[in-house]
């Protein structure tokens, strides 16, 4: 069976073609990214245009490299929310155009469960359940998944994760996207020089990410002069980094001893970090549980993650109608 992903929720435009459930033909993405640097983020109106002009382009590139015809597709799966509503609307128009002129079957794919999803193209779902911990630009999400449903246990009150890196980022000077620039940079300096307390929370599974921004735009005002500021760089995004990621597996571990649960699935553009994946594998020891993350070109968004989800749900039964619409605040829970 052939699914069709298509995926076009914020900056991205990417289609990929799996086969069952577990051999991916093409994975194909086309990012705006370039074009947002300039601004410092995300401008949603350079997103669902870049969207529009490149959609059919990548739809034929996936067909090509997956080395079928649109007549050998079963099944197309598309992202339908979260994300930016113009750029969601551009992957739901073309995958209703294309379902319903061709006879195809449609489902609509929740975009942060996919990026758990992304996991299980190589690793089996886990028997019982599992927990999973979401970490984007624009989410951070702690669930318990189950069988049927998912069950929020934690999630940020403030900034996404990868928000926090981006904003930090900018305020050091370093450009955009700010994740694996101070990734990079956190490697040649000593953790130990800044140090953030954790900020405390009435949910003791809840993150907060917003008030580290505004430590580190003080510690800047202090430093004073240019010179010094690059000097301490290294220092400030190891400090960064190492207080962000050790508040996120201290979630792991308190939401892994509440629930009992034995699996970990981790996803989204945060997840290709260095020491967030040093730091949970290591969980694996410590609380004998099993930890799955993403290969690194399925940590952003892509396409391959929208076709397994959408082939899982198809499995269960799960279809959409010709009534799918983009929708931009959908919640993960359903
Ligand atoms: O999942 P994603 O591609 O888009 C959203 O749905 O938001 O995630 C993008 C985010 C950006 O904030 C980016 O800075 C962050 O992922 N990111 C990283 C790393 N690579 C990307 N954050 C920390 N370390 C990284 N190596
Ligand atoms: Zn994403």
């Amino acid at each position: 069976m052939i699914t069709l992903g298509i995926e076009t929720s914020c900056d991205e435009t990417s289609c990929a073609l799996l086969e069952d459930g577990d051999k991916l033909l093409s994975n194909v993405v086309s990012s705006s990214l370039e074009k947002h640097k300039p601004f410092g983020g995300i401008v949603p109106e350079i997103a669902s245009r870049h969207a529009l002009e490149n959609i059919d382009v990548v739809f034929e590139e996936a067909l090509r490299q997956g080395r079928k015809r649109l007549e050998d597709v079963d099944l197309i799966s598309v992202t339908y929310g979260p994300g930016l509503i113009g750029s969601l609307l551009v992957g739901v128009s073309f995958a209703k155009a294309l379902a319903f002129s061709r006879k195809i079957d449609l489902v609509g794919v929740n975009h942060l469960e996919a990026h758990l999803e992304a996991n299980l193209i190589e690793h089996p779902r886990p028997k019982s359940s599992y927990l999973g911990l979401v970490v984007s630009g624009g989410h951070t999400l702690l669930v318990l998944c189950k069988e049927t449903h998912y069950e929020r246990l934690g999630s940020t009150v403030d900034d996404a994760v990868g928000e926090a890196y981006d904003k930090v980022a900018m305020l050091m000077g370093l450009g955009y996207p700010g994740g694996p620039l101070i990734d990079q940079l956190a490697e040649k300096g000593d953790p130990k020089r800044f140090r953030f307390t954790k900020p405390k929370l009435a949910h003791e599974l809840d993150f907060s990410f917003s008030g580290i921004k505004t430590a580190v735009l003080h510690l800047l005002e202090k430093m004073g002069d240019e010179k010094k500021k690059k000097e301490e760089w290294p220092h400030l995004a190891a400090g960064f980094q190492h207080a962000v990621i050790s508040w996120l597996v201290e979630g792991v571990r308190r939401a892994a001893k509440k629930t009992g649960a034995r699996h970990l699935l981790v996803g989204g553009g945060v997840s290709a970090n260095s020491l967030l994946r040093k730091k949970l594998k290591e969980l694996e020891t410590e609380l004998e549980m099993t930890v799955y993350l993403p290969p690194l070109n399925l940590t952003n968004d892509n396409a391959a993650m929208i076709a397994k989800t959408g082939y899982e749900k198809f499995q269960k039964g799960i279809r959409s109608d010709f009534s799918l619409t983009a929708m931009p605040n959908l919640p993960v829970l359903t």
